[in-house]
């Protein structure tokens, strides 16, 4: 494993930060779903940190499932095109769905998984984002719940990744130039 810090240029969201957030959004969830049957869906691998955080601050019992894409590959700009991975293995009819990511960038990835969820017969459909990123949306995403709007820069850690790297860091932080140019 590499060192660290000198890989990052600095810390954008700590961890408490999040933490805190989350406990805010479960909350209004548990509100906005009372009496519905909810079901979680992440988005692997990015949303495995925020799923199980996010999951264990909702004072409410829900079930999840995961649903595995990627569109990034090993570079640092969205490819546009999303390959399934992994399909989920609940079926959407009737259920109130949350879809749970760690992030919104270009907007591709869940644009795309809106559209690909729009013809299982889910009751509801609506997207929990930890963080986004306004500045680089190249298509506009219904976000009902959002974590921290950021600047445009690389980001790791809390999930994120770079080729796979840094998913482990506890800190949401962005990633010096130097590692990917
Ligand atoms: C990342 C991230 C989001 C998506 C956001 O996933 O976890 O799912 O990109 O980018 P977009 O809004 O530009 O589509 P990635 O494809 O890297 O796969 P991963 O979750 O396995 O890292
Ligand atoms: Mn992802
Ligand atoms: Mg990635």
């Amino acid at each position: 494993a590499a060192e660290i810090q000198s890989e990052l240029t600095n810390v954008l969201v700590t961890e408490e930060q999040i933490l805190a957030k989350l406990d805010e959004i479960a909350a209004q969830v548990a509100v906005d779903y009372e009496g519905k049957d909810l079901l979680l869906v992440g988005v692997l691998k990015g949303a495995v940190m925020v799923m199980a955080d996010f999951s264990r601050a909702l004072p409410v019992s829900a079930p999840m499932d995961w649903m595995a894409v990627s569109s990034y590959g090993a570079g640092t700009k969205s490819s546009g095109v999303v390959q399934i991975r992994k399909d989920l293995d609940t079926d959407l009819h009737d259920k109130h769905v949350l879809i749970v990511e760690d992030i919104i960038d270009s907007g591709l990835t869940l644009s795309w998984l809106l559209e690909n969820f729009a013809s299982r017969g889910a009751a509801s459909i609506e997207v929990f984002a930890l963080l986004r990123k306004p500045e680089a949306a190249k298509v506009v995403v219904d976000c009902k719940y959002v974590g921290f709007d950021i600047p445009n820069d690389f980001v790791v850690g809390y999930g994120l990744d770079y080729a796979e790297n840094y998913r482990n860091l506890r800190d949401v932080a962005v990633l010096a130039p130097h590692v990917y140019s």
